[in-house]
């Protein structure tokens, strides 16, 4: 069954994009179609929108068959875009154009960012490939590209005119990979839907890790209920004055302790950091109790863990970690916020947080995981 979400200035629609994509079109005027998408959708995909005359840019070259939804962080740079835009130029792309992107993340902030800039904008939609993309980046109009090895440093906002997500496009993705969209599944609904955090704590960890293991219809279901979260986030603070920020539960630390582990032999993937990183900020920091959403819900403490492989912090990391946290483009002033959702759904309260405070919290997530492998 399809399902539509309405933005102020977009829709989400929830289906297979055979049926989605061409109902939209045939009420819409535009001349020329530029597909932007990485290697292995393309493989994946191609052919699939069924565009007569479109103009294909492939990053990273076409190359061998592969999973729908993955280009390398890497290539989300300014030179990647020179020669998207330069492709753009090429083909005389003007505002009669869409811009469609087509793949996982990297694709949703690096392609509307190429087509929300060019000629001072053209419209763009997206069309996630990843579990990741679809539940998130794909959503809310954050767009942009890492720069001198900050992440996220070069960007606007502006809402694509609507987003496609497919969920067949899960079938193409490996175990770790859904695991790591499995990561913002879990923190919308922590931030906002006490059904659907009953719902993930029903599921068993080994359904999320294939996807061919849950149905159709109940990653219909999950997906419904977490981009009605993220929607209505991002309808109520659509540039994050506000309570945009509570999507960033998991991220303060999850984001650091991604770039913490990015060069080493062994990286994590976004949503293992980001679970991580929900598990440190929920934790209490001063040993005043725990606040948990949901009327002290400590069970995140015990599911997290059993959905992801989460793994011990060492000691020496620790300021590094920080060093990472005050880097965050979130910052004000130099004071690191934790963003943490309150007991109300959609509610948040703020807490500053200390080089002291994030090391008190590190460890005692580390004490957490090795209780519970002697359980
Ligand atoms: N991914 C976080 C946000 O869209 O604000």
């Amino acid at each position: 069954m399809n399902h539509t979400f309405h933005l102020p200035d977009s829709s989400v629609f929830l289906g297979p994009l055979a049926e989605t994509l061409p109902a939209w079109l045939r009420n819409r005027q535009y001349e020329q179609f530029f597909i932007i998408t990485d290697r292995n959708t393309h493989a994946v995909c191609s052919g699939c929108l069924q565009l007569p005359g479109a103009v294909e840019f492939v990053v990273g070259g076409i190359g061998h068959a592969g999973t729908a939804g993955f280009v390398p962080e890497q290539l989300k740079t300014l030179q990647t875009c020179e020669q998207i835009w330069a492709a753009m130029l090429g083909a005389r792309l003007d505002r009669r154009a869409l811009v469609i992107n087509l793949g996982g993340g990297v694709i949703s902030d690096m392609g509307g960012f190429c087509a929300a800039t060019y000629k001072r904008g053209l419209d763009f939609v997206q069309l996630p490939t990843s579990l990741l993309a679809m539940t998130d980046a794909a959503i809310g109009g954050k767009l942009g590209i890492d720069f001198h090895g900050v992440k996220n440093a070069i960007g606007v906002f502006k809402n694509p005119v609507a987003v496609f997500a497919d969920p067949d496009f899960l079938k193409s993705l490996p175990a770790r990979e859904l695991r790591s969209g499995f990561a913002e599944i879990i923190k919308h609904a922590l931030i906002g839907d006490p059904a659907l955090w009953q719902k993930i704590q029903s599921l068993h960890p080994e359904s999320i890790a294939d996807g061919a293991a849950l149905s159709a219809a109940s990653w219909i279901d999950l997906l419904e209920a977490s981009i009605s979260v993220k929607t209505q986030v991002v309808t109520l603070d659509p540039h994050e004055h506000g309570i945009r920020a509570l999507l960033n539960f998991g991220h303060t630390f999850g984001h650091a302790i991604e770039s913490y582990f990015l060069p080493t032999a062994d990286p994590l993937t976004h949503g293992e950091a980001v679970a991580m990183g929900m598990l440190c900020e929920a934790l209490p920091s001063d040993g005043a109790g725990a606040v948990f959403p949901f009327e002290q819900d400590a069970e995140i403490l015990r599911i997290i863990p059993g959905f992801f492989p989460c793994r011990p912090i060492p000691d020496s990391a620790f300021p590094a970690i920080w060093d990472l946290m005050l880097q965050d483009k979130k910052n004000k002033s130099g004071v690191v916020r934790l963003a943490l959702p309150d007991a109300e759904p959609f509610s948040m309260r703020l807490q500053e947080t200390s080089r002291a405070d994030v090391e008190r919290r590190l460890r005692r997530y580390n004490v957490l995981l090795a209780a519970a492998g002697e359980k």
